[in-house]
């Protein structure tokens, strides 16, 4: 552990001045009067410095002789193409869509939503509004229409960028009637839309509120309107990224440029072991924070080839489409959720598609979003021949906290860990006081203030909701709403969240979040949505609905509907499936749900009834509804 263990003491003696020197990486217009401001537990790095995160991105690649190197290979197993860009292209297209957006009134600090399939536009849409100091606000395709209107009445961006639709198997999403829906059920109105039309399906544009996409950029160009970089202060906001909180309302993870550039640069060689000219791959989708980080900004920080993958990891069209993409492009590095070597392994459980293609390139897996189960690491370990490495992040905190570094040395790999605290994290594992528990015993992940570079220093228009969610329970730290312990080595064990959130398919969901859209069913009168083990997707979502008194129509008919207005109020992402209908929920005699205890039955797991419970009964019959919905039930 020498060399990790150095650069970790390096850090932990001297933090203001290891990221000092790890901001040297970047190019700053301004240098910072001040390394850190701290406010009651809030941190601004790199105060008074000013910086553009296209610059770094993209032009000063372009400047220091990148030009003609590939920056970003759009691979689309949906359509079978691919598309190469150089930096140089991508800054002309980045540039001239700055000049889109300025010429529709877009300035530096306005709001632009970005609601796009993965496409390199959806790239573009997000550099070029980091050139204008605009903030941008992806959101993810699979999320609905009133997903979408939560996050504009929150954001009130200017603008929003679309497509006409996005590709899923077998099926085309139209994304426009998803946007226009959205509009209508918000409070706050976009002056105009950009749409991209695809050739699988084009949309109508309402005239004078949407404008297409193709159509703007040669105006833009026609006109030279191509943008310089704005000079922005470092703690000026990048981005808001909504995430799954523990109520219906997402929480908006503000990410700002200065520190956020410092410290993805500093991952991508010393994590991640990549240097510039080297291709790396994050197999997830723009709309969540790995592909914020690590399909856009951190490998072209680094002066990398990033690959933006359009399609599946199975089905598109089998389960060699990875191996195909790496050995096609030369990956040094992928980076995907454990689900998605579940999905291969199901399908190609002796791994023969990969003997294939020639890997010879390829060196690291790296693993996130949920965590690693040993069963497919070792799985992955064993098709690939290459050291698979978990590594522990949250949209929060922007990069990983707890990984192996494997940029300043592989440390021993214990599976089902994520190996060590990245240095600016002080990661403890705490009880309810805030003290810390010997290790070996579980409790509150913790991470000591304050905050790193890259970590969120607020969400959106919202301190006290950000003070409320992640610094009150315990004064002095960050609370990661995750539970788990700490080895002697100082390996972490992640175990599960302390909140309603859960995880499937490496995506997060607000459980409570799905309660309230139930609750809204004319016949529901409460429910509870806890999520249930599944051996693809990790959890599942599994809905207990109580109905109205006198409502007497087939319950199977209300259990369909439930499933269909998750569906429809949140989006296919939420795999909301099983719903069922209960005479009762368990609860406390305080009135509180037993969700933990029903998590237990549904998983099979060893469970006992709670002291506190009102009914024992309750839990029985609790376990014929799951066992009559497929789901395991065991004293
Ligand atoms: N737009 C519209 N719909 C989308 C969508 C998008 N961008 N992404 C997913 N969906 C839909 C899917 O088509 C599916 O619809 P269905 O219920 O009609 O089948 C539903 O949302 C659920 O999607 P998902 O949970 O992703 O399941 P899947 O069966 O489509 O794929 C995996 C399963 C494991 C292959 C896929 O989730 C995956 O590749 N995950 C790993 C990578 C990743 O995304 N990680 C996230 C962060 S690292
Ligand atoms: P998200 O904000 O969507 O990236 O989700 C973050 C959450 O996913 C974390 O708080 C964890 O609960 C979970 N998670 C992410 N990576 C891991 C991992 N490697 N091991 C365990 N849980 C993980």
């Amino acid at each position: 552990m020498g060399q990790y263990r150095d650069t970790y003491d390096r850090w932990k003696r001297d933090p203001e001045g290891f990221w000092a020197d790890a901001a040297r990486a970047i190019v700053w217009s301004k240098p910072h009067d001040k390394v850190l401001a701290e406010v009651d537990g809030v941190a601004r790095w790199f105060v008074g410095a000013e910086c553009n995160t296209c610059w770094n991105a993209l032009d000063r690649h372009v400047a220091e002789g990148r030009g003609e190197q590939l920056a970003l290979i759009y691979d689309s197993a949906m359509l079978g193409k691919v598309k190469r860009f150089t930096y140089r292209e991508l800054l002309d297209k980045v540039a001239t869509f700055a000049g889109v957006l300025a010429r529709r009134g877009v300035t530096k600090g306005d709001r632009v939503i970005i609601y796009m399939p993965m496409v390199p536009q959806a790239a573009v849409a997000m550099l070029a509004c980091a050139r204008l100091g605009a903030i941008h606000s992806v959101v993810f395709g699979g999320f609905a229409a009133n997903e979408l209107a939560t996050r504009i009445d929150d954001a009130k961006p200017k603008l929003i960028v679309s497509a006409s639709c996005g590709l899923e198997p077998g099926r085309v999403i139209a994304y426009k009637p998803l946007l226009d829906k959205a509009i209508e059920l918000s409070a706050h109105k976009p002056s105009a839309c950009i749409v991209m039309q695809r050739e699988a399906l084009s949309c109508d544009l309402i005239p004078g509120r949407d404008f297409d996409w193709a159509e703007e950029m040669e105006k833009a160009r026609a006109a030279g309107a191509k943008p310089a970089c704005v000079a922005i202060a470092a703690t000026d906001p990048l981005y808001v990224l909504y995430t799954s909180g523990t109520t219906g309302k997402p929480k908006g993870v503000v990410r700002d440029n200065g520190g956020h550039m410092v410290a993805l640069k500093w991952s991508m060689k010393n994590v991640y072991g990549i240097n510039p000219g080297e291709v790396f791959w994050a197999a997830s989708d723009v709309g969540w924070v790995v592909g914020h980080s690590y399909i856009v900004y951190a490998p072209l920080l680094q002066g990398c080839t990033t690959i933006l993958f359009e399609g599946k990891p199975v089905g598109t069209p089998d389960a060699g489409t990875f191996w195909r993409v790496i050995a096609e492009h030369g990956v040094k590095a992928l980076f995907t959720a454990p689900t998605a070597f579940r999905a291969i392994k199901k399908e190609d459980p002796k791994a023969e598609l990969v003997r294939n293609y020639d890997l010879s390139k390829f060196e690291t897996l790296f693993l996130a979003g949920e965590r690693g189960d040993p069963d497919t690491i070792q799985w992955a370990e064993r098709a690939l021949g290459v050291p698979v490495i978990d590594h522990w992040w949250q949209t929060e905190s922007g990069w990983p906290m707890a990984a192996n570094p494997m940029g300043i040395e592989p440390l021993p790999v214990k599976y089902g860990s994520p190996t060590v605290a990245m240095p600016g994290y002080d990661i403890q594992v705490v009880d309810e006081a805030a003290k810390p528990v010997p290790a070996g015993t579980t409790g509150a992940i913790v991470v000591k203030l304050p905050l790193p570079p890259g970590c969120l220093p607020t969400l959106w228009q919202n301190d006290e909701g950000f003070h409320d969610s992640y610094l009150a329970d315990f004064p002095g730290f960050y609370k990661t709403a995750d539970a788990g312990y700490l080895d002697a080595d100082g390996y972490l064990y992640v175990m599960s969240r302390t909140d309603d959130i859960i995880n499937v398919a490496g995506h997060r969901l607000s459980t409570g979040g799905m309660e309230e859209v139930l609750a809204g069913h004319p016949d529901v009168a409460e429910c509870a949505v806890i999520g249930v083990a599944d051996a693809m997707k990790g959890q599942v979502p599994v809905g207990f609905l109580v109905v109205n008194k006198g409502v007497n129509r087939p319950m199977a008919e209300i259990e369909k509907e439930a499933v269909a207005l998750v569906r429809d109020k949140i989006g296919p992402v939420a795999a909301f499936m099983t719903a069922v209908v209960v005479q009762r929920l368990p609860k406390t005699r305080s009135g509180k749900i037993l969700r933990g205890t029903m998590r237990k039955i549904a998983d099979g797991e060893a469970w006992t009834t709670p002291a506190t419970i009102d009914d024992p009964m309750i839990l029985n019959e609790i376990g014929e509804a799951l066992s009559g919905a497929g789901y395991a039930k065991k004293g």
